[in-house]
């Protein structure tokens, strides 16, 4: 076993306990020890000897409107059929390489979405049914190759969507399923990398989830589904990855197509020929337990679907969520016009932040984009309060904020020493017109919900997150995710009573 912390580690019961015991002191911080390089993992799982379709390069950039998208504002237009550029376009846009990195011998990739640490713990798999061009069957995504590689020919989109909760009226053409490969993340962040997962999966979720509106498709977010059974159906080695999300995406199709042979009901259990074999660590005794807790299988998805049921956002499956009317003004000048497609591709962290005015009513209508819920599964209170440190924005004193829609003073002041303190001394918060802080009552949530509402939370807040990047860049702004705080300092800070923090965030002009 690598890990390099020495403590001994406690049984958890619960995710509030999790959450606790993975919180960053001055301690824990010090404790970590060096990262092992022999040992990285690469970034990209590579199936061995299984057929693969390549992937059309998208004949044009998705014109889209980014800032309309980020609002939910695109005009409803007649549904599209999903056919095989259609996909490509959607993977080509939202799930990209952007830049390769050249380092003495090594070269790594950034992509369209954000990683904590640039680590890349996600895979996405498609289930696909009637999509011309593409046999039905079970696909795993290759991004760096951009192709999909087929596991198994046959429909099985029946079966994904009887074993997640819920009624569906509808059946989907296309299904993603985004896994974990927790040991990516891990490697560096120990056993936090847990929450670190499902921050990431929310970033690429969004891109994936906006490009499909983009491109004039009905995507949905499920949470509760059948751990166990998907992921024999994607033979994932359990010990490495799990499935973290569902999406279903609704096209229309064209015509109905030649019926396929349904896939088998029983899906396979063995592991499929990859390179994650290779990897060397999976002990990370408190995710092993966090993975246990919020796992669902069999009669516990019917309960944990009863539960979230009605306390849903949206009932609509897939139709873009938008910003609620009493927050969508005119569109203001700053919010410039650039194409979805380019603002994915140039979107990456920035912590060089200048000095530039920046309005009140500008932030308002970034956080109002930002706060809105994708349309999906979880409990609408489930979406993480927001906090905001303001720092230099024309028309509020600088201090702590809540924001609702409408801003609610907690206390004026200079804060950026004490924010800089509490991100674990990353001297760039400093410079950011703003830092964004999500949190929620985890203990609340939990009981009212179930355990499993911890990952939703999280993912949640990457979500957001996302939004606000790519807002960001509309402005011609940047951005930078902080998953590295202090979790009771950032509390304190913020006055949060009997709500933990789950992510921030820094945003300014660059
Ligand atoms: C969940 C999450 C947490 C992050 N935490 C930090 C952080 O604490 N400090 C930081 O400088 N960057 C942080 N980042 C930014 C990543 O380092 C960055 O996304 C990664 O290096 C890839 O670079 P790119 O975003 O420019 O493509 C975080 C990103 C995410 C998604």
């Amino acid at each position: 076993m690598n890990t390099t912390r020495s403590e001994i580690i406690p049984n958890i019961l619960d995710m509030l306990a999790y959450h606790r015991e993975t919180a960053h002191t001055y301690d824990s911080v010090r404790r970590g020890g060096g990262l092992v390089w022999a040992t990285k993992p690469w970034d990209f799982k590579v199936y061995q000897s299984l057929p693969e379709v390549a992937l059309p390069n998208p004949s044009s950039l998705l014109e889209a409107d980014a800032w309309e998208v980020l609002r939910g504002e695109l005009p409803v237009g007649v549904p599209v059929a999903i056919d095989l550029p259609t996909l490509a376009a959607l993977l080509g846009v939202s799930w990209n390489l952007t830049r390769e990195n050249v380092y003495g011998e090594t070269i790594w990739y950034t992509r369209s979405y954000p990683s904590a640490g640039g680590l890349y713990p996600l895979e996405l798999y498609l289930v696909a049914r009637g999509i011309a061009g593409l046999e039905d069957g079970v696909y795993h995504y290759s991004l760096h190759k951009f192709v999909l590689t087929r596991l198994f020919s046959g429909d099985f989109n029946e079966l994904v969507i009887s074993q997640c909760g819920g009624t569906w009226p509808e059946k989907p053409d296309l299904i993603g399923i985004v896994t974990n490969v927790f040991w990516r993340s891990a490697w560096k962040y120990h056993s936090r990398a847990y929450r670190y997962c499902f921050l990431d999966a929310g970033h690429a979720v969004a891109n994936l989830v906006l490009t499909a509106h983009g491109l004039g498709l009905r995507p949905y977010l499920i949470h509760v589904f059948d751990d166990q059974v998907i992921s024999r159906l994607l033979c994932l080695d359990d010990k490495l990855e799990a499935p973290c999300l569902v999406v279903p995406i609704f096209g229309q199709r064209p015509f109905p197509g030649p019926a396929s042979k349904s896939g088998s009901a029983e899906p396979t259990s063995h592991v499929l020929a990859s390179d994650l074999d290779t990897y060397q660590d999976t002990a990370y005794p408190l995710i092993d337990q966090a993975r246990r807790i919020t796992s669902l299988t069999g009669q516990e998805v019917r309960e944990t679907a009863a539960r979230w049921t009605g306390h849903a956002g949206s009932s609509d499956h897939g139709s873009p969520a938008a910003l609620a009317s009493g927050a969508r003004r005119g569109r203001l000048d700053d919010f410039r016009k650039i194409p979805l497609a380019k603002a994915l591709w140039q979107r990456r962290s920035h912590r060089q932040y200048i000095q530039r005015p920046i309005s009140r009513e500008t932030v308002k209508q970034l956080l109002d984009a930002v706060r809105y819920a994708l349309v999906s599964d979880t409990p609408l209170e489930a979406g993480p309060g927001l906090s905001v440190i303001v720092q230099q924005v024309t028309g509020l004193t600088p201090g702590i904020y809540r924001f609702d829609g409408s801003w609610h003073e907690v206390v004026t002041g200079d804060f950026r020493d004490a924010t800089v303190k509490v991100c674990l001394e990353q001297g760039f918060t400093r410079r950011a017109a703003f830092v964004l802080f999500w949190h929620t009552p985890l203990t609340r949530l939990t009981a009212a919900y179930g355990p499993r509402i911890y990952r939703a939370i999280h993912l949640a807040a990457g979500v957001m997150g996302e939004k606000a990047y790519l807002a960001a860049e509309v402005l011609g702004w940047g951005a930078c995710g902080i998953g590295a705080f202090y979790d009771q300092e950032a509390q304190e800070l913020l006055q949060l009573e009997d709500e933990e923090v789950v992510y921030a965030l820094t945003v300014g002009p660059v």
